[in-house]
């Protein structure tokens, strides 16, 4: 008779860190990550509000920013969260936030995150971390399903689903309770890649 098959414990998945393009290091939060990611929050915070329910709070601390860091940190080992910064290699400067959440690592599905912040938009950096972070899914965590959720007046978010070949697969109507509620926009657009093909090209590795 063959053993029963062991549970599948996700606290025992292999996530490699970190994760490297010629521009840029994707890494798990660090602590002492807290002032570089207050600096960046607030001085983005204009952009991040409409999208992002953290951002319409308070504007918070540092010592606030350091507890969300550790707290990420707890959650990466766990495989309860996977928070990544995004640093510039060449300066060390830490340009925003990404990650995968809401996943199932046992079957392969992903949602990708990310937000940069204020001065360093428009130079391409998002595009290239969700290109790394798309192959990072299949390539080393067995990826069937890797997806974007996007608000559908998210105008920037979605030309990057676009240039990267996301399949649009539909719109969850009034479903968005994440976005600032008076924009009046609720609709959520859900992307999905169920492989890397027709993915622009990037130097990657982890
Ligand atoms: C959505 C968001 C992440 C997009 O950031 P972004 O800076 O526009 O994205 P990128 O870094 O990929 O920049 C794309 C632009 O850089 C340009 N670019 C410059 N150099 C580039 C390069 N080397 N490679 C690719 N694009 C480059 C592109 O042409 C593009 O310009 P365009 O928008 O005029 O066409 C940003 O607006 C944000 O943080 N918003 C708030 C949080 C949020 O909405 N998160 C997403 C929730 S779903």
């Amino acid at each position: 008779m063959s053993n029963p098959k062991p549970p599948f414990k996700a606290i025992l998945v292999d996530v490699p860190m970190p994760i490297t393009t010629s521009r840029l290091l994707i890494r798990a939060c660090e602590p002492g990550d807290g002032k570089l990611l207050n600096e960046a929050l607030l001085e983005s915070n204009a952009d991040l509000r409409p999208w992002m329910p953290w951002a319409r709070t308070a504007p918070p601390t540092v010592a606030e920013s350091e507890e969300n860091i550790r707290q990420s940190c707890a959650k990466f080992i766990l495989r309860e969260d996977l928070r990544m910064q995004i640093i510039h290699r060449e300066s060390g400067k830490y340009l925003g936030g990404t990650g995968l959440h809401r996943f199932n690592l046992e079957h392969g599905i992903f949602e990708i995150g990310y937000w940069i912040r204020s001065s360093e938009s428009g130079k391409g950096y998002v595009t290239e971390t969700t290109n790394a972070l798309t192959r990072f899914c299949f390539g080393a965590l067995g990826a069937r399903r890797v997806t974007l959720h996007i608000n559908a007046g998210n105008t920037k978010s979605t030309v990057i689903a676009d240039r990267l070949g996301f399949k649009f697969e539909g719109c969850l109507r009034n479903q968005d309770t994440y976005s600032d509620p008076t924009l009046g926009a609720t609709d959520t657009n859900i992307y999905a890649r169920l492989s890397l093909e027709g993915l622009p090209a990037l130097d990657v590795s982890w």
